[in-house]
Parts: structure tokens; C-alpha cells; sequence
């Protein structure tokens, strides 16, 4: 499917002065040849008349989630099941606040939690609000779900200031949200990404594991995802929410993760190991709880496969890109492993401190055959998008 061209676009409106550029947003994305329709907040219909957007649209809209004649047939979730993207132009900081809390207290914060769409969102608002930090926690949880955001722009706004916060011309819109569909960075491209932690029992009841979140190689998946890929996430024991539009695998032990991986190798392009595997795995788990009747226990354990080094060796396998944690002698461990495992692209980080393992920020080391690039430390959203960056520069320059 080229651009948005024959896709259900749910446009959401939210209360700001910027609403009625949305008008002409409604306007070119029909011209663009995708099925509008529209849903505004009660405070939206305070700056822009809904007929305005029933005139252009030729649908009416929609505001209240109370609406007898809709919900008759439960219109709110059938119009969440329609669309296949929804953006949501302009996002005020107080929709965006609803929004990262989970909200659904009008129509279109319910359409938010009930589709199973992606979701954009061009804020706008007054610059030193788009500043405050409660607004940019809000951003950051909205990223690290996967919302796409696009913009603000910088520039004079309606209050009189001048700095961030002024909504993406509707032209900038629709060129960003033809781009997600079609033109990223990865379009097209099968992406299978492994992450989170594998748990190895002991018994029912206990396992040998590690602290990984998840939340890097999901961040991965958003990226990927929002670059056009088709992303197959292989997941282990996490508790974050699988990114919109991303399909998932979810296993527990690392055997689990190696068979789902080599069912669906020969399907992807690329792949990238960013799951937290355990090396070994108990030898003999107990059908019981095992109970304390020594001093001493001794669990005897044996070696897991190797999955990355399996996939990098195989004879018309995928370009592949690695992780690797370290705790010392970053560099030269990281170098180690490019060569052992002999993947295409290497991505270590320093474990054990602030960052790396369960934060929401980390630094990247990234080496390949004929260099390296060092990613300080930032918010593992944007870390994930830098590196994707550079492994589009190198993918395919060996083939
Ligand atoms: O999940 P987060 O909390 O966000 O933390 C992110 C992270 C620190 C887990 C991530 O950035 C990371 O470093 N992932 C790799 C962790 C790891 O297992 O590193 P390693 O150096 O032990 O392994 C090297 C590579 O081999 C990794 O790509 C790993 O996926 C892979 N491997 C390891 C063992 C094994 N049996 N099979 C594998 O595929």
C-alpha cells in the first residue's frame, strides 16, 4: 500500500487555535486519497465548528462518547477497529496528559486505549508549556508506547511568543505520515528482533533470569516499525505493552527463544539479538518445589545455544546486529565478540551502573567491520532511532 492512499485515517482534534488548520489536514488527506473520518474533544468544538469538518469530510463527526444513536451498535469501538491509523492534529498538553495516563474519559481518549492502530500525534501548545517537564514526562511515556510524534515546529506562535510548540503545517503532516507508510528508512524490509530477559527454571516456582526490562529492544521495534519495517518481536518474560503494529512472540526460556526464532529466520532480512539470553540453563529442573533439607544446594548447569552466533553463521542468513554487555574493557570485549560471533554490526553497552540493564536510558559502543560510532547516553527511544540510522548506512554495502 503506497502512502496513505486507501487507509482509514481517524483525524482526532483537540482544544487549541490550531485546530482549524486541521481542517485543511482533513482536506489534503482526502486528496491524498485516504478515508477521513473525524472525532473531536468538547474543547475542539470551541475553536472549529464540527460542520466545518462534516462539510469537508462529507461524515459527520463525532464528539461524545455518549451519543444514543452511535453507541446503539457500540460505534466508539467499531470506529476503533476502522482505522487503520489515527493522528491526532493538534494534541493539546492536556490530551497528551490524558493520553499517557491511560484516560478515557471522552471519545477520542477511549479511541486511543480501544485501537489497535498506530497513533501520531502533531502537538501544539504555548512554547514554555511544550517546555514544562511534565509535558516532556508525557512526551517521553507516549514515545516509549510507541505513539509517533511529529513536531511541534519552532517558530511565532498565536500567544505571541516565539519558540517550540507550534503544530507541523498540515503539508508536513501528511508528508510524515506517507513517509511511515511507505518511504522509511527500513521499508518493507522483515526485521526479527529478539529482547528482554530469557527465565531458565529451577523449579515451578524458580528460575535463574536477568534484569532486563525489554525496554531497548522494544524501543528497537518502535523505530523499526516506525521506519517501515515489518517487525517480528521475539519476546521474553517483559511487562511492557507490545508496540503497536509490531507482531510478538512471547516465550520464556532460551531454547523457547531459539526455536521461535529459527521457525521465522528465513523469512526476515535482518536480525537483532538485544534479548539478555542466559548462557546456561539448569540441567535438571524439579517437577517440585524443591524443598530446604541442606546447608547446601548445588545446581548442576549446562550450556544454551547460542542464537545469534547461529544466525550470523548461516550460509544466506540475515544481515545481523548484535548487542553486547559488559561490565569492564567495554571496547575491546565488544570487539571480541564482532569477531567470535562474526555478526555484521555490534552494539555493546556498560552494564552494572545507571544505565543499560532496566533504565529508560543507555549509551551504545557500535562497531563493524570498517568502524564505530559512540551514542552517548540518552532516552533508549531516540538511542534506538540513531542506531537504526546507522545500520541503515551499512546494511547491504556487503551484499
Ligand atoms: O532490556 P533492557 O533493560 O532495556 O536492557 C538492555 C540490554 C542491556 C539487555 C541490551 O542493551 C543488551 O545489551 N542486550 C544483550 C545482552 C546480552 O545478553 O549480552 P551478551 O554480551 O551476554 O550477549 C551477546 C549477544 O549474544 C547478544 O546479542 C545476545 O542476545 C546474544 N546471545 C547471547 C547468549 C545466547 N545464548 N544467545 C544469544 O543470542
Amino acid at each position: 500500500m503506497a502512502g496513505v492512499a486507501n487507509q482509514n485515517i481517524l483525524l482526532g482534534v483537540t482544544g487549541g487555535i490550531a485546530a482549524y488548520k486541521s481542517v485543511e489536514l482533513a482536506r489534503l488527506l482526502l486528496k491524498a486519497g485516504a478515508r477521513v473520518r473525524v472525532v473531536m474533544t468538547e474543547a475542539a468544538t470551541r475553536f472549529v465548528s464540527p460542520l466545518t469538518f462534516q462539510a469537508v469530510t462529507g461524515h459527520p463527526v463525532r464528539s461524545s462518547l455518549f451519543d444514543e444513536e452511535h453507541e446503539a451498535a457500540m460505534g466508539h469501538i467499531e470506529l476503533a477497529r476502522w482505522a487503520d491509523q489515527m493522528v491526532i492534529a493538534p494534541a493539546s498538553a492536556d490530551f497528551m496528559a490524558r493520553m499517557a495516563l491511560g484516560l478515557a474519559n471522552d471519545l477520542l481518549s477511549t479511541l486511543c486505549l480501544a485501537s489497535a492502530s498506530s497513533i501520531a500525534i502533531a502537538p501544539a501548545m504555548n512554547q514554555r508549556m511544550w517546555q514544562h517537564p511534565a509535558v516532556q514526562r508525557n512526551l517521553s511515556r507516549l514515545e516509549e508506547r510507541g505513539v509517533r510524534v511529529l513536531g511541534p515546529a519552532s517558530g511565532e506562535q498565536a500567544c505571541g511568543d516565539t519558540g517550540p510548540g507550534r503544530m507541523l503545517e498540515p503539508t508536513a503532516i501528511v508528508a510524515a505520515l506517507e513517509t511511515a507508510s511507505s518511504e522509511g528508512l527500513f521499508a518493507g524490509e522483515k526485521v526479527l528482533i529478539t529482547a528482554g530477559p530469557t527465565h531458565e527454571a529451577i523449579d515451578p516456582v524458580r528460575f535463574i533470569g536477568n534484569r532486563s526490562s525489554g525496554k531497548m529492544g522494544y524501543a528497537l521495534a518502535r523505530a523499526f516499525q516506525h521506519e517501515g519495517a515489518d517487525v517480528l518481536l521475539v519476546s521474553g518474560p517483559v511487562s511492557l505493552p507490545v508496540p503497536p503494529g509490531v507482531n510478538c512472540i512471547n516465550v520464556q526460556t532460551a531454547l523457547q527463544m531459539h526455536e521461535a526464532v529459527f521457525e521465522n529466520i528465513d523469512t526476515v532480512a535482518i536480525f537483532v539479538g538485544c534479548a539478555a539470553v542466559a548462557d546456561y540453563r539448569p540441567e535438571n529442573p524439579q517437577h517440585q518445589k524443591i524443598k530446604k533439607l541442606s546447608d547446601r544446594m548445588d545446581i548442576s548447569l549446562v550450556r544454551n545455544p547460542d542464537i545469534l552466533a547461529e544466525v550470523a553463521t548461516l550460509e544466506e542468513g540475515p544481515y545481523t546486529l548484535g548487542f553486547a554487555a559488559e561490565t569492564q574493557n567495554l571496547a575491546e570485549n565488544a570487539q571480541a565478540k564482532l569477531l567470535a560471533k562474526q555478526v555484521d554490526m555490534l552494539a555493546a553497552n556498560s552494564v552494572g551502573g545507571d544505565v543499560g540493564f532496566d533504565s529508560d536510558e543507555n549509551a551504545l559502543l557500535v562497531l563493524w567491520s570498517e568502524g564505530e560510532k559512540h551514542l552517548p547516553v540518552q532516552n533508549k527511544q531516540q538511542l534506538a532511532e540513531s542506531l537504526l540510522r546507522i545500520l541503515a548506512d551499512q546494511y547491504g554495502r556487503d551484499e
